[in-house]
């Protein structure tokens, strides 16, 4: 596994001169952002060597290079959902490959549904914390040398990254909300018996992605930002039905915002 990562990073670095220590994962209906890269080079992900192939056709995403706020970056325009049947070590391939580039720093984003009662849909949370919810943990099986055996979690979001985004967010005076994001496999949305228990656990919001990516940034020493839209609610009273639809539609709305936020934080932090 190891030698395939990299494998895939020399592949890569010798078919760009970047070297961005900056990195960003576009979540569903935040892929706005890397409208505002200065796109230098786009790697579909069908032709990086030993990346995942795509199980939905026309949706195969592509690795950007470019420079987004003065610095350079690497984005990822779409990510590999655990419920479209890859195993973990697949949906984490790309952080991995990301550490073997010398990224520092990930902002990872991503559409859930508020469990929070005082969320509403369009909020903006920052990620504070997660709970691993997955039934596989992203770092079962033999250790990577990247980090220890048994990683540290007390500070999977980067505490001086948050106080970052917080002065931002209040100079540019965009609202926003703060919660801990529970990670699950899906592809169900949650039945309304799960969202009140993800609360009772502590959950303000919860997704299909996110929490395998940060594991694995965590155990390489990679600090991360997080941002989650929320897309729908999980609270009793104001559960309706869902649709991917209307996921895609609520995160669209609040794209521009979430894009000034990370924008900002780049050019600031990295
Ligand atoms: N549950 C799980 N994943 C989601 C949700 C949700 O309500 N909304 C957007 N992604």
């Amino acid at each position: 596994m190891l030698a395939k990562i990299q494998e895939t990073a020399a592949w890569i670095k010798s078919h760009t001169t970047l070297r961005p220590t900056t990195a960003i994962v576009l979540g569903t209906g935040l892929g706005r952002l890397a409208e505002e890269i200065e796109v230098i080079e786009t790697f579909p992900y069908a032709d990086i060597p030993n990346f995942p192939v795509s199980t939905v056709e026309g949706h195969s995403g592509c690795l950007i290079f470019g420079r987004l706020g003065g610095k350079e970056v690497l984005a990822m325009q779409g990510r590999f959902h655990y419920y479209e049947g890859y195993s973990m070590k697949e949906v984490t391939f790309p952080v991995r490959v990301m550490y073997e580039l010398g990224i520092q720093t990930l902002f990872v984003s991503n559409a859930s549904g508020g469990t929070n009662e005082g969320f509403k849909i369009g909020d903006i949370m920052f990620i504070t914390d997660h709970i691993n919810f997955f039934p596989e943990h992203p770092l079962r099986g033999k250790n990577f040398p990247t980090g220890p055996r048994f990683p540290d979690m007390s500070e999977a979001y980067d505490r001086g990254l948050l106080d970052l985004a917080r002065t931002i967010a209040k100079e540019k005076g965009i609202a926003h909300v703060e919660g801990v994001y529970v990670g699950t496999s899906g592809p169900t949305f949650e039945t309304p018996a799960e969202y009140k228990m993800y609360r009772v656990l502590g959950g303000d919001a919860v997704g299909m992605s996110t929490v395998p990516e940060v594991i694995v940034a965590r155990h390489c020493g990679i600090r991360v930002f997080g941002i989650s839209i929320i897309t729908d609610l999980g609270v009793e009273g104001k559960i309706v039905e869902v649709s991917h639809e209307e996921v895609q539609k609520a995160a669209n709305a609040v794209q521009p915002l979430m894009a000034d936020i990370m924008r900002e934080m780049i050019c600031r932090s990295c």
